[in-house]
């Protein structure tokens, strides 16, 4: 769970897993959800540099096995860091924001349930609601993409755990995402349904957002 990035954009004091959300960090809410969906058996975290400590301890309440990583300077490092911790004969990993808290265990089992069935690569997925457009250097545009072929796309990802691997040893540059880089080795995505309340809390607005959510669950 990559969990060591700085919240830049939420702009708190804390690193942004360290933020709290209706009384406890993102962090938990995270780590417990994986752990609620009852398909996780064990969570390696990616913490923030000098954080390591702070991440354990919150995370001491929360069950399940767990191991602490410090992060890396970009999320692509902070993944890497986590999946040398990876404990031996693991043949399914999930690759999860933390900063996707809310994510339901429904859409942890789904992509579980698609990669035991035998896909290397899971994503979870949502329409776009936007026209998207693609434009130039000089902000005009360049031509109006078809909405119906993209989509959104969420964590958990879910792999085969040699295909993740051998993206991540092949790492030719930072992805965006995990499936990002086994796309390159040519290796097959399948998309499942993914869920609103799996956003990423990225501002200010979204916390409160994740806020109003949890008062409704
Ligand atoms: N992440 C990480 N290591 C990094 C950067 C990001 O583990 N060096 C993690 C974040 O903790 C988060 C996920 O990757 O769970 C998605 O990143 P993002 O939402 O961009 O979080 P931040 O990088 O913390 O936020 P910002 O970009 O606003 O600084
Ligand atoms: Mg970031």
């Amino acid at each position: 769970m990559p969990a060591a990035g700085r919240g830049e954009r939420l702009g708190a004091v804390l690193p942004k897993a360290l933020v709290a959300l209706a009384g406890r960090p993102l962090l938990w809410h995270a780590v417990s959800g994986l752990l609620g969906s009852r398909c996780v058996d064990s969570v390696v975290v990616a913490a923030p540099a000098s954080y390591a400590d702070a991440v354990r301890n919150l995370l001491a309440g929360v069950g399940g096995p767990l191991s602490v990583v410090t992060g890396g300077v970009d999320r692509t490092a902070s993944v890497r860091a986590a999946l040398a911790l990876a404990p031996v004969g693991v043949d399914i990993v999930l690759v999860h924001d933390a900063a996707r808290c809310l994510t339901p265990p429904a859409v942890v089992r789904a992509v579980v349930a698609a990669v035991r069935a035998g896909a290397p690569a899971v994503i979870p997925v949502l329409p776009v609601a936007d026209t998207v457009k693609r434009v130039d250097a000089n902000g005009v545009v360049v031509r109006t993409l078809d909405r119906s072929e993209l989509r959104a796309v969420q964590t958990p990802q879910g792999f085969a755990f040699d295909v993740l691997r051998q993206g991540y040893a092949l790492g030719s540059g930072p992805a965006t995402d995990d499936a990002g880089l086994v796309e390159r080795l040519g290796v097959k995505v399948l998309t499942v349904p993914g869920h609103p309340d799996a956003f990423k809390i990225t501002t200010a607005a979204d916390l409160a957002a994740a806020e109003l959510l949890l008062e409704r669950r």
